[in-house]
C-alpha cells in the first residue's frame, strides 16, 4: 500500500504569517508510522517522486502540495533484486542515529 500525504494551508492555521498545515501533517504521519510499526508492518515515507504527475494520477486538487509517499507493507524475507548493493545493506540495520548534541540546542542555538 502506499499512501499519499497531502495537505493545504487554508485547511490549518496560521499564526503570524507562520503555516502548520505541513506540521500537523507531519505529526499525524509519525503516528501512522508508530500505528503501522504496532501492527508489525513497515511504513517508509519517501519524497523521490514527481508531484505533478503523482497529483494528477491520484486526481489531487492543484491547491494541495503532496509533500510524501508512504510505503508501507511487510517485510520481505528475501531482498529483491531490483534493490542496490547499499539499499541491501541499509535494510540489514538501521542507518546510525544522530547524537542529541548533533540536533539539539539547550538555551541558544550553536
Ligand atoms: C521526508 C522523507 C523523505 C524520504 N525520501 C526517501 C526517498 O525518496 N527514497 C528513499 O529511499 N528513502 C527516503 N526516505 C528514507 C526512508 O523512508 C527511511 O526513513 C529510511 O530508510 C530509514 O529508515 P528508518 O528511519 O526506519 O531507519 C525519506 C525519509 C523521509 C523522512
Amino acid at each position: 500500500m502506499i499512501v499519499a500525504v497531502f495537505s493545504r494551508a487554508d485547511d490549518d492555521c496560521r499564526i503570524r504569517g507562520r503555516d502548520y498545515h505541513q506540521f500537523d501533517t507531519g505529526i499525524a504521519v509519525g503516528f501512522l508510522m508508530l500505528r503501522a510499526t504496532e501492527l508489525g508492518l513497515v511504513a517508509h515515507p519517501f519524497a523521490g517522486f514527481r508531484e505533478k504527475k503523482a497529483k494528477e494520477i491520484l486526481g489531487i486538487p492543484e491547491e494541495y502540495q503532496l509533500i510524501a509517499l508512504i510505503a508501507v507493507g511487510e517485510k520481505a524475507d528475501v531482498l529483491h533484486d531490483l534493490l542496490t548493493d547499499n539499499q541491501k545493506e541499509t535494510e540489514k540495520e538501521r542507518p546510525e542515529r544522530k547524537t542529541f548534541e548533533e540536533y539539539a540546542n539547550i538555551n541558544k542555538f550553536s
